[in-house]
């Protein structure tokens, strides 16, 4: 069963977003399918435990905030940051250790809280399948809730007791911020370059990544050389994952997805399909107006259509692919186990996913 039939045959099956995420994962665990130690088995426990952290709210008041954020908690999401962090933790025989729990929780939540921010930002109605907190609530009730999470995010990564896990957390999240910024003050000429885009996709993704691997690192006593090629890992997975994120937008179904398709560039997002694209054609009016987000709806329609059917996809795909190849040679020097082989499967489930 290769990932994305793995994938397809859930999605009709109709099961609930969780267990989809876990089948998501299963058909990522490929050679490891059949033998008796399965990494992504072996991490269940853990996995339910972090579930079960980032359920335990306190009694929160207004209850409003507390339905919102166990509604968004229990949308599901496919959860590959904090199982990449449970698998580093697994590779550094660290997986039987109450701080990465709190790490792993941490990171999801941090993720979460960016997702609540990032769809008001985008003004983006659907997300998981179900409706965005913008979609029903003011920007001012929909930002607190944001904090609120944020606030909760950093509460778990305190309980790791790591000052330098604490330092890796913040300093992550101001990249994030600054890269969101750096992006609203950037005209549309810098912002459809390549080194734009992968400065931008970064901050935004690939530094998240790089927390849940690095962190653990740092909970496992990982050596300097280990932590670079964490480092790397982090990075190139993220970049590759938000690259079919990217692509998604264009060939992605609404239904697999859970959120809206073919939209980034009627926002004024230029990513990596649109950047493949115009670099093979010559820059006419359509491509003018639409890298100044100026067109109309049917101009965007036509385009969307163009970079869909023009190669572009198939471009940006080869890049991704040749970003994830270098994360599994990040880690070529880690001991050959089954946690290894997991790592080494969530990278082209990455590349192959369609939600
Ligand atoms: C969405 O992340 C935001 C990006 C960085 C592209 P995911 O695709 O991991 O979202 P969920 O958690 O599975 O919903
Ligand atoms: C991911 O970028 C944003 C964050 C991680 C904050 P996108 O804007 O592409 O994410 P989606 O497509 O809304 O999930
Ligand atoms: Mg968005
Ligand atoms: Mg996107």
């Amino acid at each position: 069963m290769d990932t994305l039939s793995g994938l397809a045959r859930e999605v009709t099956a109709g099961q609930s977003n969780r267990m989809e995420s876990t089948h998501g994962m299963e058909a990522a665990s490929g050679s490891t399918r059949n033998g008796p130690h399965r990494a992504i088995d072996l991490i269940q426990p853990q996995m339910a435990q972090v579930e079960a952290t980032l359920l335990n709210l306190p009694d929160l008041q207004p209850v409003e905030l507390r339905q919102a954020v166990e509604a968004i908690v229990k949308s599901g999401g496919k959860r590959i940051r904090p199982t990449v962090t449970l698998l580093v933790a697994g590779l550094l025989n660290n997986l039987h250790n109450e701080r990465i729990i709190h790490l792993a929780s941490a990171v999801e939540m941090l993720h979460t809280a960016t997702l609540v921010h990032d769809d008001l930002i985008d003004g983006s109605l659907m997300r998981r399948g179900a409706s965005t907190l913008n979609a029903r609530w003011t920007p001012a009730a929909t930002v607190l809730t944001g904090d609120y999470l944020f606030a909760t995010a950093a509460s778990l990564a305190a309980q790791t007791n790591s000052v330098r896990v604490m330092s890796i957390f913040a300093e992550t999240l101001s990249v994030i911020v600054a890269g969101e910024l750096q992006q609203q003050f950037t005209d549309w000429a810098k912002r459809s370059t390549r080194d734009d885009y992968y400065r931008r996709i970064y901050a935004k993704t690939a530094s998240m990544f790089v927390l849940a691997t690095t962190a653990a690192g740092v909970l496992s006593n990982a050596d300097e050389a280990q932590m670079a090629a964490l480092l790397d890992y982090g990075r190139d997975l993220g970049m590759a994952f938000q690259i079919m994120d990217d692509i998604l937008d264009f060939t992605g179904e609404q239904a697999a997805v859970g959120k809206p398709v073919g939209s980034d560039l009627r926002r004024g997002l230029i990513t990596l399909p649109t950047i493949c694209y115009i670099e093979s054609h010559e820059r006419d009016a359509q491509i003018e107006c639409a890298l100044r987000g100026e067109c109309d709806p049917q101009t965007y329609d036509a385009l969307v259509q163009h970079i869909r059917t023009s190669g572009a996809v198939e471009t940006a795909l080869a890049e991704a692919q040749k970003i994830a190849a270098s994360a599994k040679r990040a880690l070529a020097d880690f001991p050959d186990n089954a946690y290894r082989a997991t790592l080494v499967e969530l990278v082209d489930y990455t590349v192959q996913r369609n939600k």
